[in-house]
């Protein structure tokens, strides 16, 4: 059976992804600063809050609220009444603040329509090559673990931003946060710096879609994936 959709509205990746977001799993975006993760969480927050749902927003970065208002416009206050919007100042936190999100999706009082992690690697990122760094990724994979069931038993999508590290044997950039969420993540995405203001984005493993690439351009409003068709 196929897996059903929630559109992020920016249409060249919807064509890559076959409609969407896949809504029983976790999709995972990795890419150097710069190359368009959280405008691309936002964006797909704003039109999730717009038709109505809820938005788990889990913020590790202090999201703007001025690059908010550029994307949602006058109806800003509005769509914020609709986002559960948390700031997590640790790596044990986030995995509470995640904690809390799954609990409220799973109970099913407010319609949610997204889970966003943002940066979802950022305080395990300064725990690597340190003492903490085995309880960092246990604490990682528990929180990862606890997104995977709730977007399975509630069919609400996980957005989960990850960094990159620089492999100097092969010249690319790789995700962090290691093998098990390669394996979590049932779509990842990875976001390549273009020209100017033009991002690509490489499909890099889909449970039924071929690898692929799509475009988009980040513009004052916020990301346009071109017209239809
Ligand atoms: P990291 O969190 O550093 O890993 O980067 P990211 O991938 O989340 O990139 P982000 O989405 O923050 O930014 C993408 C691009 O958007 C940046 O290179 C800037 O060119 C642009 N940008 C950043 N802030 C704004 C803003 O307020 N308005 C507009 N129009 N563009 C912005
Ligand atoms: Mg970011």
């Amino acid at each position: 059976m196929a897996a059903e959709r929630t559109a992020t509205g920016i249409l060249s990746v919807d064509r890559l992804l076959g409609g969407g977001l896949e809504t029983d799993s976790i999709t995972e975006i990795y890419g150097e600063g710069g190359s368009g993760k959280t405008l691309f969480c936002l964006e797909v927050a704003v039109r999730i809050a717009r038709a109505g749902k809820w938005v788990v927003y889990i913020d590790t970065e202090g999201v703007s609220v001025d690059r908010l208002r550029a994307i949602a416009g006058p109806d800003l206050e509005r769509l914020l009444e609709r986002f559960l919007l948390s700031s997590p100042k640790s790596l044990e936190e986030q995995g509470r603040a995640v904690a809390t999100a799954c609990a409220l999706v799973r109970d099913g009082k407010r319609p949610v329509g997204l889970i966003v992690v943002d940066s979802g690697t950022f305080y395990y990122r300064l725990s690597l090559s340190g003492p903490d760094e085995d309880d960092a990724r246990q604490a990682l994979s528990l929180t990862v673990a606890d997104l995977v069931a709730t977007a399975l038993q509630s069919g609400v999508p996980a957005l989960f931003t990850n960094q990159v590290w620089r492999s100097m044997r092969e010249g690319t950039l790789e995700p962090l946060g290691g093998s098990f969420l390669n394996h979590a993540a049932k779509t990842i995405l990875r976001f390549d710096r273009l020209s100017g203001n033009r991002r690509r984005v490489v499909l890099v493993k889909h449970r039924s879609l071929p690898e692929g690439t799509a475009e988009f351009r980040i513009t004052s409003t916020g990301l346009d994936g071109g017209g239809p068709g």
